[in-house]
C-alpha cells in the first residue's frame, strides 16, 4: 500500500529532504500556477512575473500581485504544512526546500526552510534598499498604485521574490543541493516539477541514491522515477503518513 510504503521510507530516513511547490498551499486557499485554476492559466507568466516587464511597468505587476498578496497574507497553514513540520521535529526530514514564497512552512513550525524563490513577506525599495513587510505595502495598494517608498518616495518597490529572469538566491540553492546530495529519502509535495533549477533538487537526490516519494494532485514528469507516487491532496495525504509513522 503506497501510504504505508511512504511511511516506512520516511520512518527509516536519516537524511530525509522535502521539496514543496504551490500545491501544498492550495488547501490554504492560495491558487497554484499550473494545473486547474492556476495563475498561469489566466496570465502569461513572463508578462506579469519577469524582471524585465516588472522594471518596465511596476504597476502592471502590482495589479496582479495585489490580489495574490491579499490571498497569501490571509492564508493560514493547512494540515499538510503542519504534518511536514511534525516530520521535521521527529527527525524524518532535515529540511524543507520550497519554491513557495508564502511563508506558511515557517508559520506551521518548520524550522529549516530553504526558500529557493525568495519570500513574498518582505518588499524592497529598489531605489534606496529600504525593506518593509508586505502587509504594510498591501494596505496602501488600493490608494497607491504602484506603491511608493515611504522613505525615499521611490516608486519601484519589489517583493523579495525571484522573478523570471532573475538569479536564484545563492545560499539557499547551495544548501538545498548539498542536502539533496546526501538525502536518503526525497519527498516531493505539490509541485509540477517543470521549473528549473528547483526541479534539479530531486534529480541530485536520486543520483545520490535517494528513494523518492511524490505526492501531487496530478501526474508529474518525475513519477516514473519515484518509488512511491500518491496522486492526492497533500492536506490529507501528509497527515495520514505522519499518523502511520507514529502508529
Ligand atoms: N495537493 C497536492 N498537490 C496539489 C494540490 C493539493 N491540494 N493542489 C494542486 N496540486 C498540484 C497541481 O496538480 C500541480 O501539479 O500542485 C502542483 C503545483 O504546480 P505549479 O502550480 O506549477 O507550482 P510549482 O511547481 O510550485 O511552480 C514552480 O513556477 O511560476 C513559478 O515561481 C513559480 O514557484 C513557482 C514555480
Ligand atoms: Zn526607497
Amino acid at each position: 500500500m503506497t501510504l504505508h510504503r511512504a511511511a516506512e521510507l520516511l520512518a527509516g530516513a536519516r537524511h530525509g529532504l522535502a521539496l514543496t511547490g504551490a500545491g501544498i498551499s492550495a488547501e490554504s486557499g492560495i491558487p497554484t500556477f499550473r494545473g486547474e485554476g492556476g495563475l498561469w492559466t489566466k496570465y502569461d507568466p513572463v508578462k506579469v512575473s519577469s524582471i524585465e516587464t516588472f522594471l518596465a511597468d511596476p504597476a502592471a505587476y502590482w495589479m496582479v500581485s495585489r490580489e495574490r498578496g491579499r490571498v497569501a497574507l490571509a492564508a493560514r497553514p493547512n494540515p499538510g504544512h503542519v504534518a511536514l513540520a511534525a516530520l521535521e521535529a521527529a527527525g524524518h526530514i532535515v529540511a524543507v526546500v520550497t519554491q513557495n514564497t508564502d511563508g506558511l512552512h515557517q508559520e506551521s513550525g518548520s524550522s529549516r526552510v530553504l526558500e529557493l524563490h525568495g519570500s513574498g513577506r518582505t518588499v524592497e525599495c529598489l531605489d534606496c534598499g529600504r525593506r518593509e513587510p508586505r502587509s504594510a505595502v498591501q494596505e496602501r495598494l488600493d490608494t497607491e498604485m504602484p506603491p511608493r517608498c515611504p522613505h525615499c518616495g521611490g516608486t519601484v518597490l519589489k517583493p523579495t521574490v525571484v522573478l523570471f529572469g532573475e538569479p536564484m538566491p545563492a545560499a539557499p540553492m547551495q544548501e538545498a543541493f548539498a542536502l539533496a546530495a546526501e538525502a536518503d529519502v526525497m519527498l516531493v509535495v505539490g509541485s509540477s516539477l517543470v521549473v528549473y533549477p528547483a526541479a534539479d533538487v530531486p534529480f541530485v537526490a536520486l543520483r545520490s541514491g535517494a528513494r523518492m516519494i511524490v505526492i501531487n494532485a496530478e501526474p508529474t514528469p518525475f513519477d516514473r522515477l519515484a518509488e512511491v507516487v500518491i496522486h492526492g491532496r497533500s492536506g490529507e495525504v501528509l497527515p495520514e503518513i505522519a499518523r502511520l509513522i507514529d502508529a
